[in-house]
């Protein structure tokens, strides 16, 4: 284990019944950097993330988010984290400020700070004018904020992300972007966060994990990465032309197959109606 890492996974397997949903992850995430784990639907993202989160439960050795075992202390590991998860967080029949609140409470800030750190939060999203109306009169890019929001109300050490911009216009993707890596620019929070927007990744990740069948099957930077296919491709260490694109890398690894499967990324339509149907 390397107790510098932000989260380090060795070995990680998770099994439903039947399915192996992850076999076999090694992964690590540095701290300080914005980690992206990609892969169609099914690749198994977010079930090594509720493992991470101490959400599914794991054995010993497996699992660490800055050196705590995730089997061992579950609230030492989640008192570190901040999670968006994939599916809706946030109440629509509260207002911004009270579904943040909520959440400071949860995770113990302390009485006295709660109501600053709640308009901090609100403020670091871009919801400060919109704190006090209903969330279920938010868009959906707003809400995906508020949740952001939610999350950030501990001042975590590390920002886990399931899947943030699912489901939102370009707009909307960029704008949850933009108040991420402010957040981050300002507090030097680590993000891992996973996405099946290769083109998302390439811009905003400073690494990636390139995930399929339960395990992380190319790992670099997204340069590294399409670089390194040009290489192959080409045959030569100085491959000319536009570099091949992510989407390209990961067809490459995944070795073709991955248009005909369930999940594959011609079936990428939003499996989170969540933030429509509250927005
Ligand atoms: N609660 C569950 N019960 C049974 N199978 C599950 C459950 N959650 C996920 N799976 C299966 O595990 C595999 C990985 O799923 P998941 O981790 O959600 O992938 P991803 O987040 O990459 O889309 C899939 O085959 C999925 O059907
Ligand atoms: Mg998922």
């Amino acid at each position: 284990m390397n107790t510098n890492s932000a989260v380090s996974c060795t070995g990680l397997t998770y099994v439903f019944g039947e399915t192996k949903a992850v076999d076999g992850l090694d992964l690590t995430v540095r701290e300080g950097e914005v980690f992206g784990l990609l892969g169609p639907n099914g690749a198994g993202k977010t079930t090594a993330i509720r493992c991470i989160t101490t959400l599914l439960p794991v054995p010993p050795g497996m699992v660490h988010v800055f050196g705590n075992d995730a089997s061992g202390d579950k609230m030492a590991v989640r008192r570190l984290l901040g999670y968006v998860p994939q599916q809706l967080s946030a109440d629509a029949s509260l207002t911004g400020r009270q579904n943040v609140t909520l959440f400071a409470r949860v995770f113990d800030v302390a009485r006295r700070e709660r109501a600053e750190r709640v308009r901090q939060a609100l403020t670091a999203v871009g919801l400060a004018d919109a704190a006090d109306r209903l969330a279920g009169t938010y868009s959906g890019g707003m809400v995906r904020r508020l949740e952001l929001a939610q999350a950030l109300v501990s001042a975590p050490r590390l920002l886990i992300l399931d899947e943030p911009t699912i489901g939102l216009d370009p707009i909307a993707r960029t704008g949850v972007w933009e108040h991420i890596n402010a957040v981050r620019a300002a507090t030097g929070m680590t993000v891992l966060v996973t996405t099946h927007y290769m083109d998302e990744a390439d811009q905003y990740c400073d690494r990636v994990g390139l995930m399929h069948h339960g395990r992380v099957r190319a790992l670099g930077t997204p340069l590294e990465l399409r670089r390194g296919l040009a290489e192959r491709r080409s045959g030569t260490d100085v491959p000319t032309g536009p570099l091949p694109t992510l989407e390209d890398v990961f067809r490459d690894v995944a070795g073709g197959g991955l248009d005909d499967e369930p999940g594959g990324f011609r079936d990428v339509r939003s499996t989170r109606r969540t933030a429509r149907r509250v927005g």
